[in-house]
């Protein structure tokens, strides 16, 4: 049974009043969806955080305690690329799959605190280490399957991680991802000073990969022999759980780190609420579990409440076009949460695709990542939903932990394209550029109003930064680095980053962290990363780029491929660039800053609006960009 029935219109408005009044009982109660070893006494967070006195584990949550009552329900539909290629295992068996995991990364010596790298492809494997972690207390840092040797290396060693579980290999048709190749690249990139002592290896296919001696093993052999139960640890509510890293507008991407209790109650809250969870929900969110939202919504959230997910291994397109609604088909999927990149792309390719697969399985659809646009809402809506499914457009951030804004079904409203109203219990405002918070229906800096139990407890290493980056920008209110508007009806509107965080695809890419990399070319002495307006991507990644004086024709023609192959090889092929600049300087102001809102504007190719030039130290500059913006 879950805690909360499904919501009416009075209902919900009970539990934005309650959550207003009385944040300590609301928060206590919304507690009690989770099993405690210690029961809190205490709820909201005044400085020693979230439900300070209660201890729990994660994995007992989203495992153990389901086994009396749907130990034998399926807790995961796993759907391979080719369609004869299904795994379905029940609450029980991946209870007995974390607990023989995590027994053998107790063996290997991992502790309470450690932290243990995943690099997998969408197998089930990739939730079952999660849940091992959780289960012994070390913290996981689980790593985008798209990222590079040098992008996993830097989070190595950033987060000090002692014990890796990859892949042999990922599978893409005929084609294999060389993931076991790519770690062995990255620990070696940091030779000795690397803190990697073991790394387990996930045997996807029978592709035979290199093993160092003394440092990997292959783990189906270990997982045959492992006990299948294990002793959980008992962690405090404000135990870290996991780390992750994302880009932000200054310097490297941080790791973000949460905690126990309080990710836990609002991965539960938040899933239940915006999907409308009720048993018998198959469960389908396309999130890689590299990123926040395959940690909240394909893991955590889904199984915390009992729940029957699906985790896809292919592509949405192939090897036919119509291949997901294929599997929603097949599997009767009810629930279908993913990105307005994928939405625009798949609507791209005609209505007669979804025409051909019945979808009368669909009960709710959601889209996150970034904003949606209306024509792409309403394809969703009335295409795919058949007009029938609420559709919950989630606003969220790998920093809030779970959604914040997005519509709770058939309690709120739907407006097309609007992630509508702060769940309960969520507080936004919008502040002019002086951190004045402003009223009624008016467009502005979107922070949020003290705290909520989904927060993140700081950054890896550095809760300098983290109070720097989210809560001193604008004091008492956490900055979230994005603007809204507002309408009459309180209803919001998320414009997009007013930071230099360029979200392509939905994947969060920082300007600092491409300019850092393009750094290392000798021959380019300057670079700027701006995000114009994509079709498809949302946003895509333009850069200019300064050549050292004196470089032959030659040299110069050279740096553009110079360019994307090492964004590829530092950052990932997600991120490499639309177009690539060459120009003799960048605009500046008399203080020496660039001025990324010209940049931005010449590259969506205008030539002209550009307003006051008079604080440019350079502004003939800008001719030469629409020129040569223009010529390419
Ligand atoms: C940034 C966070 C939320 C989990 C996946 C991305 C943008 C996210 C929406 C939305 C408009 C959105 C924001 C946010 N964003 N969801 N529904 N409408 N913009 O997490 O990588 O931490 O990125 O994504 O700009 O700040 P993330």
């Amino acid at each position: 049974m879950l805690s909360t029935p499904r919501l009416t219109p009075e209902s919900y408005k009970r539990l934005v009043e309650t959550a207003r009044n009385d944040p300590e009982a609301f928060w206590l109660r919304e507690s009690s969806r989770l099993a405690w070893s210690v029961t809190p006494k205490s709820a909201v967070d005044t400085g020693k955080g979230w439900f300070s006195d209660g201890a729990l584990n994660a994995s007992v949550n989203c495992l153990d305690r389901h086994l009396a009552t749907r130990g034998d329900q399926t807790a995961i539909i796993w759907q391979g690329e080719e369609d004869s290629n299904v795994l379905r295992l029940s609450y029980r068996e991946l209870h007995a799959r974390v607990c023989a995991l995590a027994n053998i990364l107790r063996d290997s010596g991992v502790k309470r605190g450690d932290r243990v790298a995943i690099h997998l492809p969408a197998v089930v494997e990739g939730i079952i280490a999660m849940q091992a972690c959780a289960r012994i207390g070390a913290m996981h840092m689980v790593l985008f399957g798209g990222f590079s040797a040098e992008a996993i290396a830097d989070r190595l060693a950033d987060s000090g991680a002692v014990v890796v579980i990859t892949a042999n290999v990922g599978r893409r048709g005929a084609k294999r991802i060389p993931f076991k190749t790519t770690m062995d690249a990255a620990i070696a990139l940091r030779g000795e000073a690397s803190t990697v002592r073991r790394v387990l290896v996930v045997e996807v296919t029978d592709d035979a990969v290199p093993l160092t001696e003394g440092r990997d093993s292959l783990l189906t052999s270990l997982l045959e022999a492992a006990p299948t139960t294990c002793e959980p640890e008992a962690m405090n509510a404000t135990d870290p759980l996991f780390l992750l890293y994302t880009s932000g507008s200054t310097g490297k991407p941080k790791g973000i780190v949460h905690g126990t209790g309080g990710y836990l109650t609002w991965a539960s809250y938040t899933h239940e609420l915006i999907f409308d969870h009720q048993p018998g929900d198959v469960f389908w969110c396309t999130a890689d579990i590299g990123w926040i939202t395959g940690h909240t919504y394909v893991s955590y959230g889904p199984l915390a409440n009992g729940a029957t997910l699906l985790l896809f291994e292919g592509m949405p397109s192939h090897p036919t076009p119509g291949r997901w609604w294929d599997v929603i088909q097949k599997h009767g999927v009810t629930t279908f949460y993913t990105s307005p990149t994928a939405i625009r792309a798949l609507m791209s390719e005609g209505n007669e695709i979804p025409a051909g697969y019945d979808l009368s399985s669909l009960r709710v659809l959601g889209s996150v990542g970034e904003p949606i646009n209306h024509e792409a809402w309403t394809w969703f809506h009335d295409v795919i939903g058949g007009g029938r499914c609420a559709l919950v457009d989630t606003w969220w951030q790998t920093e809030t932990g779970g959604a914040m804004i997005s519509l709770v079904p058939y309690a709120v409203e739907p407006r097309p394209a609007s992630a509508t109203l702060p769940l309960p219990g969520v507080n936004p405002v919008l502040l002019d550029e002086k951190g004045t918070p402003l009223d009624g229906a008016v467009e502005g800096i979107l922070c949020i109003d003290g705290s909520w139990p989904g927060r993140a407890l700081t950054i890896w290493n550095d809760d300098a930064l983290f109070q720097t980056t989210y809560l001193k920008p604008y004091p008492g209110h956490y900055f979230t680095g994005d603007g809204a508007r507002r309408d009459a009806d309180g209803y919001y509107w998320i414009t997009g980053r007013v930071d230099d965080v360029i979200n392509v695809s939905g994947h969060r890419i920082g300007s600092a962290e491409i300019e850092d990399a393009i750094s290392e070319i000798h021959d380019i002495s300057e670079s700027s990363a701006v995000g114009i307006p994509h079709d498809i991507k949302g946003q895509g990644l333009v850069v200019y780029i300064v050549p050292h004086e004196g470089l032959s024709e030659e040299q110069t023609a050279g740096l553009k491929d110079q360019v994307i192959r090492t964004i590829a090889c530092k950052v990932g092929r997600y991120a490499v660039p639309e177009a690539v600049y060459v120009v003799p300087d960048l605009p500046k102001t008399r203080s020496g800053k660039n001025v990324r809102r010209l940049m931005r504007k010449i590259a969506c190719g205008e030539t002209e609006g550009f307003g006051d030039l008079s604080t440019l130290a350079n502004p003939g500059i800008v001719n030469d960009l629409i020129r040569i913006v223009g010529k390419a």
